[in-house]
């Protein structure tokens, strides 16, 4: 045990950690993610029919799979909001003895022909479907697009028919589970939802895309970094009043949660000074590094 969670050797392949709900340092997770409040909202929602309406409804009546995919650009919040999305929900049912699996795609992968099909249908219909067996469950799918690649897009020379299978496999056993356990809900996240098979798409209960945070969530974000830095450096906290913050802010747009949060690290590594002592880190660091952060950012974009 680590940080009070089972990271143990016995997990499951494919599964990288399992964790009772509710988990407090998940909804900090939820808290810190900076996104429209109606989103937050409306994830939750979904989440929490799953386990209200699934089991009682048939699912001729409503198809619902219990899978919840959100896309988005990298460093944009997806993995943290579906942990947090875990946690909230577990609260959401009082005593309901939740829990969350945590699937890691890569470990699933083979080079040996046919052992990538068979180790997705053995994490489904063993290891997810023991433990829907044994309570409520959700399944965080991160980087789905590695377990359910898009089959039409796949050449059959540059990408084994082995991962062709394993997108197929995804399919079935998501079809199985679904009818098999109301108490069981896959959130997926994915960078790039066009890599991702339309026929997983088509089995979402929602799709969600994460944005880019606008120039009010840069502003949110970028006061959140300095006020919690604020708590071991006061000077840097008080940055977040002072006049010049919201030319910083601005300067955020365009970039995502993960990059705005680096840049202010960038800021207090920016001369050796200030790195020594973060306290002394200014506004005009923290502007001059975002301007860096974007340059690059733009960089990356147009190679
Ligand atoms: N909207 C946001 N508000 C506040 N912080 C954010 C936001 N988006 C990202 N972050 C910060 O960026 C970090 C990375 O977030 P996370 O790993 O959830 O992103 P992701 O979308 O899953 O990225 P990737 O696609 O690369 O896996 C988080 O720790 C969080 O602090
Ligand atoms: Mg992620």
């Amino acid at each position: 045990m680590r940080d009070g969670h089972a990271y143990d050797a016995e997990l499951p392949k494919g599964i990288s950690r399992s964790r009772p709900l509710p988990d407090e340092k998940l909804g900090a997770l939820w808290d810190s993610i900076v996104i429209e409040e109606e989103t937050k909202k409306q994830l939750l929602s979904q989440a929490v029919l799953n386990f209200t309406l699934r089991g009682k409804v048939d699912r001729t009546v409503i198809p619902l799979h219990g899978v919840i995919l959100l896309t988005g650009e990298p460093g944009t919040g997806k993995t943290s909001l579906a942990r947090g999305l875990a946690h909230r929900t577990a609260m959401a049912f009082r005593g309901g003895r939740f829990k969350l699996l945590e699937v890691e795609p890569h470990s699933l992968t083979s080079s040996a022909m046919g052992k990538t099909q068979r180790a997705v249908s053995d994490l489904f219909s063993q290891a997810i479907a023991e433990a829907a067996m044994s309570g409520p469950t959700i399944v965080l799918l991160d980087e789905v697009e590695t377990l359910a690649a898009d089959r039409s897009k796949m050449s059959l020379e540059a990408n084994p028919i082995d991962i062709h299978r394993a997108t197929d496999a995804v399919l079935v056993q998501l079809d199985a589970l679904a009818e098999r356990f109301p108490d069981l809900l896959f959130v997926a996240t994915s960078n790039f939802p066009d890599a991702v098979d339309s026929a997983f798409t088509s089995r979402c209960d929602l799709v969600l895309r994460v944005p880019l945070p606008d120039r009010t969530a840069c502003g949110q974000i970028l006061r959140d970094c300095l006020t919690g830095l604020g708590r071991t450096y006061p000077e840097i906290g008080r940055l977040a009043s002072a006049p010049g913050f919201d030319r910083c802010a601005q300067e955020c747009v365009g970039l995502d949660g993960r990059a705005i949060r680096k840049m202010v690290a960038n800021a207090l590594a920016c001369r050796q000074e200030v790195a020594m002592d973060p306290a002394k880190v200014t506004l005009d660091d923290v502007l001059r590094a975002a301007q860096r952060a974007k340059v690059n950012r733009a960089g990356g974009k147009s190679k």
